[in-house]
């Protein structure tokens, strides 16, 4: 599907009517794949919308009118090209994506993201690690207000092995993704990505990044998980300054070691519903965020919490976000609307071991080396399906 105004930015792009780039290259036409999801209503039930799938901008071939140099480089981006953001503007295209060869297929309301694919003229396996965005039928980003309100999905982890994260989470991007003037692909090409490690990108919220400021935003982290770990964590930020660590929940760490992974009591051989509810103090979207809740349903049948009482991050055991007002921040974040990441990724540097390694999980510190889960598990990927929004309690029919 090619988003209208899309269309229309590529047919005014060749009637020159833009003289100035970071515009769509013509190259390889940007197909963004569907992707169903519903917004739900206690009363109205659950309608579905017209969304699909964005590649991250950050992926993509920046190149020169001819497509005969790229605009960036292993480090930053040429410096001839794009010596600042007016002639990078000028000299720039980005280019669309296919999407099968960056590890993204959707079918329905299903999203597999791949940690590996195959190149397609070597057969040499590389890898990939998609991240992507939920679309809006304008190409702009969805944007997701859950406070007092809840979000499901279904999940298969079932391939994916230790030192592994299939990623599910909120950033609080700006929704047209750094659309403007002379950088007109805005959201429709991935852009203006933003989390709570503030990481130092080629463009920052659509602009050159020519001061290498880190794009910093509220990052509420629904899953991040392998098939024998996973972790539900808020980042709340003021400015430039965010709970990197954030006050995460891990069965695993929080002692039940027999909770989750493969056969264990939310056995992640097979997929399983995630909710996450938002709970705030009077129960209306103008209060303060008080609890993230969660729960799991599968083969039709609520799972038994991993702790007693009931598996959640509450404000006052929140200690981390304490200089971010707690779990307040991350509530105004979620209340103002955040934008759907999704990705699989794994981590040369850490090997994934505060995810699921030592106190956090059953994982050794190196089986997480991506050279050992390129050898081992070559087909890790996520599945992510019928993910739905909404008021509490109502998008799953039952449990
Ligand atoms: C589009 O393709 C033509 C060749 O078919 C090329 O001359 C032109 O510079 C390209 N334009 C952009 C914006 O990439
Ligand atoms: C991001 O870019 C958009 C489009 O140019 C702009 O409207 C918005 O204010 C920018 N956001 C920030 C935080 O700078």
């Amino acid at each position: 599907m090619v988003h209208k105004t899309l269309q229309g930015l590529i047919a005014a792009a060749a009637m020159g009517a833009l003289v100035s780039a970071q515009q769509p290259g013509n190259v390889t036409a940007e197909v963004h794949p569907e992707l169903p999801t519903w917004k739900c209503t206690t009363d109205g039930g659950c309608v579905e919308q017209k969304t699909s799938i964005v590649l991250d901008w950050n992926y993509r071939w920046f190149h020169n009118e001819d497509a005969s140099a790229s605009c960036t480089t292993s480090t930053g981006v040429d410096p001839t090209l794009c010596p600042d953001q007016e002639t990078c503007t000028q000299n720039c295209y980005v280019e669309g994506v296919d999407y099968a060869a960056s590890g993204i297929t959707t079918d329905g309301n299903a999203l597999t993201l791949r940690q590996f694919v195959a190149d397609a003229e070597t057969g040499e396996l590389k890898s990939v690690s998609p991240r992507a965005y939920l679309l809006d039928e304008s190409g702009d980003y969805v944007s997701l207000q859950l406070l007092n309100q809840e979000l499901s999905f279904d999940v298969d982890l079932s391939t994916l092995p230790c030192g592994e994260n299939a990623a599910l989470y909120l950033s609080e991007m700006d929704l047209t993704g750094g659309r403007s003037a002379s950088s007109p692909g805005g959201a429709a090409y991935g852009g203006a990505y933003c989390d709570a490690q503030c990481p130092v990108q080629n463009w920052n919220n659509g602009t050159l990044n020519t001061d290498k400021v880190g794009s910093c935003c509220n990052e509420m982290d629904i899953l991040e998980a392998n098939s024998f770990a996973e972790a539900f964590t808020p980042h709340p930020c003021i400015d430039d300054s965010c709970d990197k660590g954030g006050c995460g929940f891990n069965s695993y760490a929080k002692g039940n070691k027999q909770y989750f992974g493969p056969g264990l009591t939310l056995d992640t051989s097979k997929p399983f519903t995630m909710v996450t509810q938002f709970i705030t103090d009077d129960g209306t979207a103008n209060g303060k965020l008080t609890t993230i809740t969660r729960y799991y349903v599968q083969n039709g049948q609520k799972v038994a919490s991993a702790v007693e009482g009931g598996d959640s991050i509450t404000a006052d055991a929140c200690s981390s976000a304490e200089p971010y007002g707690k779990l307040q921040g991350m509530g105004e974040a979620l209340g103002r609307g955040m934008v759907l990441a999704l990705s699989i990724w794994n981590d040369a540097g850490g090997f994934m071991n505060w995810l699921d390694s030592g106190s956090n999980g059953p994982c050794t510190e190196t089986e997480g080396d991506p050279a050992l889960i390129q050898a081992n598990a070559p087909d890790s990927q996520v599945v992510l399906s019928n993910i739905r929004w909404g008021d509490i309690d109502s998008t799953l029919e039952s449990a």
